[in-house]
């Protein structure tokens, strides 16, 4: 693994989230110092007992809890990961959540919401992310964590894979604004991974028909693109489960 991450700051939003705080942890490993943000305050502060706990962090990790929808938490974020490490190089933009209820059930308001948290709250981020690489001509990085569903809908999923639609819009958009600065942008689709994301009968369905897997695998595929010099972008990545149904037929 190259040194390019060693002192660098990074933001994992969702961070307390079981996919967010692998990527913490990575990131961490790699001497990158991180901010993980997350709404639950509870959740936050036991992420970070556990990410503080690993000796093999090279890095700081603080946490700041706000929503990815609000603009005000998100510039707020943005100031204190300025003020505590001088410099914001990454973020990760993995908060995300998905919708219950069947196409025919779900309320407008219900879909709006997974909307704003999955493409809104993004959007957000980035915009005051870039902010504040901009001026300071380094260089950075923007990775969104997508999903599948934006290459291969589920049954009633509208919500989500529309968001995740527009978030794989959302990346080419930031991909074409963020290149003459030198900031790369790019999205990783991932498939399924047990976390609270997923009920406990959707994860027996799934561990039986499709296999599952860790959020190290997708931490990983952060590191990896997060890991390249910023004249390299790896725009779009798709890690699955080898044995999950994705493509093909017969
Ligand atoms: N698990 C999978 O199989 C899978 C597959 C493909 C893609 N993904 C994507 O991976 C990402 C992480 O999901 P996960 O599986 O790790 O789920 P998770 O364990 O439920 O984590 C979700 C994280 O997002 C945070 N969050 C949710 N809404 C937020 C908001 N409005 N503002 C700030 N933070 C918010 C949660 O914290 P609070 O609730 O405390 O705010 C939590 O930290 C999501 O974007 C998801 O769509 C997951």
């Amino acid at each position: 693994m190259s040194d390019f991450l060693n002192g660098k700051a990074a933001v994992v939003t969702g961070g307390s989230g079981t996919i967010g705080k692998a990527i913490a942890k990575g990131l961490l490993i790699s001497g990158c110092n991180v901010f993980i943000t997350g709404r639950n305050q509870q959740r936050l502060e036991e992420a970070i007992a556990e990410l503080t706990s690993d000796d093999a962090n090279h890095g700081e990790v603080k946490y700041f809890q706000g929503d990815v929808c609000n603009d005000k938490d998100v510039s707020n974020l943005f100031d204190a990961v300025i003020e505590a490490f001088g410099r914001i190089d990454l973020l990760v933009n993995n908060a995300g959540t998905g919708a219950k209820d069947k196409t025919v059930d779900l309320d407008t308001a219900e879909f709006d919401r997974v909307m704003r948290v999955n493409v809104t709250g993004p959007f957000i981020c980035a915009r005051e992310a870039m902010k504040r690489m901009i001026p300071a001509k380094k260089g950075g990085r923007i990775i969104n964590i997508g999903s599948i569903s934006a290459i291969s809908p589920r049954p009633n999923s509208a919500p989500y894979t529309a968001s995740k639609f527009a978030l794989l819009g959302l990346s080419h958009s930031l991909s074409l604004d963020c290149r003459e600065h030198g900031i790369g942008v790019g999205v990783i689709h991932p498939g399924n991974v047990i976390s609270g994301i997923l009920d406990a009968e959707e994860i027996k369905r799934r561990s039986e028909s499709e296999g599952f897997m860790n959020a190290e695998d997708v931490a990983n595929c952060v590191l990896a693109m997060s890991s390249l010099p910023y004249h390299s972008n790896v725009l779009e990545m798709t890690v699955t489960p080898t044995k999950q149904p994705l493509i093909g037929r017969g």
